[in-house]
């Protein structure tokens, strides 16, 4: 197998037409570096450079194949919430194959974005689950970073993007208790330029939290976003078990998972924030200014970006 890349370091992202996989993608290859992804969601006309093959969980020989000639492994894999096949236990375990796999084939590096607060002990899947997955990296035997963002935002984001189109088109938003849980977000360039710094032979292996300069309440952020798009919209405080029904009724008409009771739970509990310094530098209050005309113009559907079945799909052998 050739990378077809001449000399330049050959690196694999997973999801590089996804949310931060795409920005990783994007600053490796303008680096210069070859790319190669592993994806249910190639393109039909792949014009970006970038080598496309399947996630082969079903064949470890054949996921191993997949990382021959990559230096460094850039893992943004994980699935949000438990939906049809997909849950937290199988995440685990395929995210534990293919560290297994890039072992296998001999990869340099690899640097794993995880989460805010992973803990073994966790009652909440998706931390006790990045827990495990972040234990196994470190039993893998390559050399490893991982990074920890709280929540994204920018480009193809879901988040802030899903609570502009809210107050858009609703007359009221709830938020759940008083909103004085703190969320600090990552710009995903900033948590893509972070993921891209880790691979530096001379490090050992390392953790570093994704966090940005700002640590605004949940409600705060919410009334930048209804200040920067210009909406009109009533934000009203209510119980906080009374934001999960509701979230499933809106999620019907939506035909989508809007929030999940853990979701809310972690932020609520202050899992979305950290003490540290930043380790970005893009403020996502000033973001807001700057970009509230074009946030929330379309709904982002998190059910067709990752649980439909993959259309267009052109899967190359590498
Ligand atoms: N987004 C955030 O706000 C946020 C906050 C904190 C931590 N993180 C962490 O950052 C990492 C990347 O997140 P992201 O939002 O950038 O993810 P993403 O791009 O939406 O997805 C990352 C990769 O996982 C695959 N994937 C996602 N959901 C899947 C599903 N249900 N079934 C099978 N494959 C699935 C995607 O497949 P395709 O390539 O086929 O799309 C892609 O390759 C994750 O580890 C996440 O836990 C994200």
């Amino acid at each position: 197998m050739t990378s077809g890349l001449g000399n330049s370091q050959l690196d694999l992202v997973t999801g590089a037409f996804s949310y931060s996989g795409q920005a990783i993608a994007e600053q490796l290859l303008a680096r210069g570096h070859g790319v190669r992804t592993l994806t249910a969601h190639a393109p039909g006309a792949d014009a970006s450079g970038i080598e496309v093959a399947d996630y082969r969980f079903d064949d470890p020989v054949e996921l191993a194949q997949s990382f021959e000639g990559v230096h460094t492994f850039y893992n943004t894999y994980w699935v949000r919430f438990a939906h049809g096949r997909s849950s937290h236990e199988v995440a685990v375990a395929n995210s534990m194959m293919l560290f297994e796999a890039a072992a296998r084939a001999g990869v340099q590096r690899i640097v794993h974005v995880s989460i805010t607060h992973p803990s073994i002990e966790s009652p909440l899947p998706y931390f006790s689950g990045k827990a495990k997955v972040e234990r196994a990296l470190a039993g893998s035997g390559v050399p490893f970073s991982i990074v920890r963002p709280a929540i994204l935002f920018g480009g193809n984001d879901v988040l802030l993007n899903n609570i502009a189109w809210l107050l858009r088109n609703l007359p009221v938003f709830a938020i759940g208790g008083s909103g004085d849980y703190r969320i600090r977000g990552i710009h995903v360039d900033d948590l893509a330029r972070l993921v891209i710094a880790q691979d530096d032979e001379s490090r050992s292996d390392s953790v570093i939290d994704g966090v940005g300069p700002d640590r605004p309440t949940f409600t705060e952020l919410v009334l930048a976003v209804r200040a920067a798009t210009k909406s009109k919209c009533r934000v009203i405080h209510v119980p906080l078990q009374a934001i999960p029904p509701a979230s499933r009724v809106l999620g019907r008409f939506l035909r989508d998972v809007l929030l999940t009771r853990d979701e809310l739970m972690a932020m609520a509990q202050g899992l979305a924030d950290t003490d540290g310094p930043s380790t970005g530098s893009i403020s996502v209050l000033q973001w807001l200014d700057h970009h509230g005309d074009q946030l929330g113009l379309d709904y982002a559907n998190e059910l067709e970006r990752h649980f439909a079945a993959p259309s267009g799909l052109v899967s190359t052998t590498v």
